[in-house]
């Protein structure tokens, strides 16, 4: 089994720490997606786990085994890159067997390897073509090709659709996830793009220089984010965040509510149901609005003139201003009527807003 157990890891270049302490717990056959902002450490780890990279401190193990200073070839992981890294010389079936021939794998066993991946991704009828002949979409296929035959208990993915048009990007997400339900082994994919990560992951991990900020399914980080930083990176797109104080607590109808002055909206207090402990009147606040939680039945407003729109045929982003000058996204399924300078209620379910505390971290509702 290919569990994969990461304890207090650090790895620092010089006196730089760049992964400052990760906890990390990932089962056999998990699909877990590393997400953050560019230079937060992600491929760091990436290279940590396959060896690439010597741990500074802390514990690996994989499949139970303490990897720390086990040579990269003997952990029983491949890796894909962003750059295929393909043997410009070489066929696709010479690329995709060399590291097993290089092994010392018998011949006929690489070929049945070979032929047994090609078959997986589709490559049969292009296995004598060089690199040169291939389209994007067809030499990354043949990098993870040649990272399956070495049969792995983890798969390591670096960015490997980042150099790919978009259609092809989301072409080849569909492949991977394909790849995963058959081959059943645990992936563990690097990307800086959120919608990659909500859509292949079991479990996302998000990173922010070098320490972990939240871990969970996807849904569970867009629907509970832990704090401003994951709630912004997750979903697109970005939540609003709106600055104010509490002013007071109600109770109404059995439901304890709290009130909130924004700041930049015009005497515009809003009252968000809370459970649990209040923060106490005179807190700093911020109040976190997803785009998508504006529609025209909701309970809370806040009225916004519309500054830009962005028709996308399917959905429409208003981006708008309060008299204040605060900046707020709408998405609505009904935006063609529409109209740059028109004001809008700007209603949105109030049960659906997040509450965060001053440094960013969670306000939680339901304790
Ligand atoms: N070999 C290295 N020497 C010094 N600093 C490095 C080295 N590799 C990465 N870093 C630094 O570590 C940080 C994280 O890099 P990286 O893991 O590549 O980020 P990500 O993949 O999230 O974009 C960056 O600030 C980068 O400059
Ligand atoms: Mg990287």
């Amino acid at each position: 089994m290919a569990d994969v157990q990461l304890t207090q890891v650090r790895k620092s270049f010089g006196d730089v720490d760049v992964i400052r302490g990760v906890d990390l717990s990932i089962q056999h056959g998990e699909f877990v997606v590393f997400v953050g902002p560019s230079g937060c450490g992600k491929s760091t780890l990436l290279r940590a786990i396959s060896g690439l990279e010597d741990i500074t401190s802390g514990e690996l193990r994989i499949g139970g085994e303490v990897m720390n200073h086990v040579d990269p070839s003997k952990r029983g992981i491949a890796m894909v890159f962003q750059s295929y890294a393909l043997y410009p010389h070489m066929t696709v079936r010479e690329n995709m067997g060399f590291a097993l021939k290089h092994a010392g794998v018998p011949k006929v066993e690489v070929q049945a390897k070979v032929d047994s991946a090609a078959k997986i991704l589709g490559l049969e009828p292009l296995m004598d073509r060089k690199p040169k002949a291939l389209s994007g979409g067809q030499r990354q296929r043949v990098a993870i090709g040649r990272a399956i035959v070495r049969d792995p208990q983890v798969f390591l993915f670096d960015e490997p659709l980042s150099n790919l048009d978009a259609e092809l990007r989301v072409h080849m997400r569909i492949e991977i996830a394909r790849l995963h339900r058959e081959l059943g082994s645990t992936i563990i994919y690097v990307t800086h793009d959120q919608v990659e990560a909500m859509t292949l992951a079991d479990k996302i991990v998000v990173l922010r220089a070098g320490v972990v900020e939240q871990v969970g399914s996807p849904l569970e980080l867009y629907d509970n984010p832990a704090n401003t930083f994951v709630a912004g990176f997750i979903g697109s797109p970005r939540m609003n965040f709106f600055e104010g104080k509490v002013t007071g607590h109600a109770a109404e109808g059995g439901v304890n509510r709290c009130q909130v002055a924004l700041t930049g909206f015009d005497k515009l207090s809003i009252s968000l149901p809370l459970q649990g402990s209040m923060p106490t009147v005179g807190t700093e606040v911020s109040v976190g609005v997803r785009p998508e939680h504006f529609n025209d039945s909701g309970d809370a407003q806040l009225p916004v003139v519309i500054d830009m729109l962005e028709h996308l045929g399917g959905e429409t982003f208003a981006y708008a201003r309060s008299s204040g000058g605060v900046m707020v996204v709408i998405e609505t399924k009904d935006g063609r009527s529409l109209r740059t300078g028109q004001a809008l209620d700007g209603r949105f379910e109030a049960s659906k807003a997040l509450l965060f505390d001053k440094s960013g971290a969670r306000i939680y509702c339901n304790d």
